[in-house]
Order: C-alpha cells, then sequence, then structure tokens
C-alpha cells in the first residue's frame, strides 16, 4: 500500500522524510538501513547531520546498505556512489565503517553480486529511501528488470545517462554505462519503504507509480504491492497526480 504524502518544496519533502528516519533511529538503534544516492536524499542527509551534531543522535549501532555503485568509476572517483555516500552522509555520522556496505564495482563483479546477495540475506532493511528515476527507475533498476531480480549488473538507458550527465561536466560520453544494483526484490523485502522525488520532470514517473498499472516498464509501480510505502513529492513532483485527479 501507498501512502502519498504532498508537500510544498524540497525543503519540505526532507522535513517529513527526516522525521520518519529520525523516529526509526530514535526507537531502533541498531536499525538496518536502506540508502540512496541522487540529489534526492541529499536534504534528508543533511538533516541527519545536523541532528547527530546537535541533539547527539547516534548511528553507531546502525547498519546500511546502499543500492547500486557505478562500474567502471574507482571508489576514489568523485562520482562514484561510494564517495558520494561518504560525503553527504557517513563522514558527518558516527556510523561504523563495518557497518556500511556499498556494493562494489571493482574486481570481479558476479562474485561482487553474489557476496551482496549474501550479506542482504543476512538482515531485514527496516527502512529503505529511494529517488526514483524519470523512467520510473529504482535503485538501477532500468524498465524491463524483473520484479524478481537480486542483486546484479545492468545496462543503463540512454535517459539515465542524459539525466546523470549533469554529474559528469554535462558530457554523456563520461557518464558510465553500467552499474551494479540491489534488484527489486531485494527492495520490496525492506519493512518499510519511504521514496522521495521532487520537480517537474519526476511528475510522470510518479503518476505511473502511484496510479498506473503495476508493469516492469516502470520499475516503481511495483511498490503498489508492498504493504509499507511512503511516498514524500513537493508540488511539482505531484503535478501529473492533481492532473489526474479533475
Ligand atoms: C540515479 C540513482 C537512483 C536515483 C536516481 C534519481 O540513477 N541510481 O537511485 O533515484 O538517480 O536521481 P536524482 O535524485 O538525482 O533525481
Amino acid at each position: 500500500m501507498i501512502k502519498v504524502i504532498k508537500v510544498k518544496n524540497y525543503d519540505e519533502v526532507s522535513d517529513k522524510a527526516f522525521e520518519i528516519m529520525h523516529d526509526l533511529v530514535v526507537s531502533k538503534p541498531n536499525a538496518v538501513l536502506g540508502l540512496a544516492t541522487g540529489s534526492s536524499p541529499v536534504g534528508l542527509y543533511q538533516r541527519m547531520i545536523k541532528d547527530h551534531q546537535e541533539n547527539g543522535t547516534s548511528y553507531k549501532d546502525v547498519i546500511t546498505f546502499n543500492l547500486d555503485e557505478y562500474v567502471g568509476l574507482e571508489k576514489s572517483h568523485p562520482e562514484s556512489y561510494y564517495l558520494f555516500m561518504h560525503r553527504n552522509l557517513f563522514d558527518g555520522l558516527d556510523v561504523k565503517e563495518e557497518n556500511i556496505h556499498i556494493p562494489s564495482s571493482e574486481g570481479d563483479l558476479t562474485a561482487n553480486c553474489d557476496s551482496y546477495n549474501q550479506a542482504l540475506s543476512q538482515y531485514q532493511i527496516d527502512l529503505q529511501i529511494l529517488g526514483i528515476g524519470s523512467n520510473g527507475h529504482i535503485g538501477f533498476n532500468e524498465p524491463g528488470t524483473s520484479f524478481d531480480s537480486v542483486t546484479h549488473i545492468v545496462d543503463l538507458k540512454e535517459s539515465t545517462i542524459k539525466d546523470n550527465a549533469r554529474f559528469f561536466d554535462d558530457d554523456i560520453s563520461k557518464v558510465p554505462t553500467k552499474a551494479i544494483t540491489m534488484g527489486i526484490s531485494n527492495v520490496m523485502a525492506a519493512k518499510q519503504i519511504l521514496l522521495v522525488a521532487s520537480g517537474a520532470n519526476k511528475a510522470n514517473a510518479i503518476q505511473a507509480t502511484v496510479m498506473g498499472v503495476v508493469t516492469e516498464n516502470v520499475p516503481a509501480s511495483i511498490l503498489q504491492e508492498h504493504p509499507n510505502v511512503i511516498i514524500i513529492i513537493d508540488e511539482a513532483a505531484g503535478s501529473s497526480l492533481v492532473k489526474e485527479k479533475k
């Protein structure tokens, strides 16, 4: 079941998402968090860091699993998701490095997928944070990915490469064409899922996710079949939902 919370702007999306995250970590200090990259969760991450620094909310017993990583970028590349997560979240919190899991795209990729699935199988994610691609992807599960998928290697769609070029000097030739991502069934195994989206370029994907048919062509549409999903959107990302109701 999807509960949609519509707020005014990106700041309010981040405030609301932080409330949910904060309640969880306070009530369950050893929570297992599923984390996402992209610009959408950055406001949430900033609030987590501010609250940790000002109020001492601790993440020392939290375990984290990230959704995905580019293939072809070393960990030390500024746009690797490894560095993104350290820069935007982990460096500002007291999460223990050994409790951080991020799929590795270095070395044997098949072995990396297997070991990530193995690590995931030892836990249940309490709260999975998601952004959404403009084509409805979650993690890097592009349209057409099987709902039964587990961690795997993907070829990124043209639209995703274009969307993400803004992080690579707007040069699509610099954007990796492959990634390693948690599969859709890994995501669906979480107890609760929190998807955040803002901006008009997400409006169609949000509309298809919330009101469309459940189809592998819109990976996020599977969320309709999860028992506990909250989608927090701003007015622009929710604009197609409004149109539909009129
Ligand atoms: C990338 C990530 C996704 C993310 C999406 C949207 O493709 N792999 O996990 O949800 O981008 O990014 P943004 O939040 O920057 O719009």
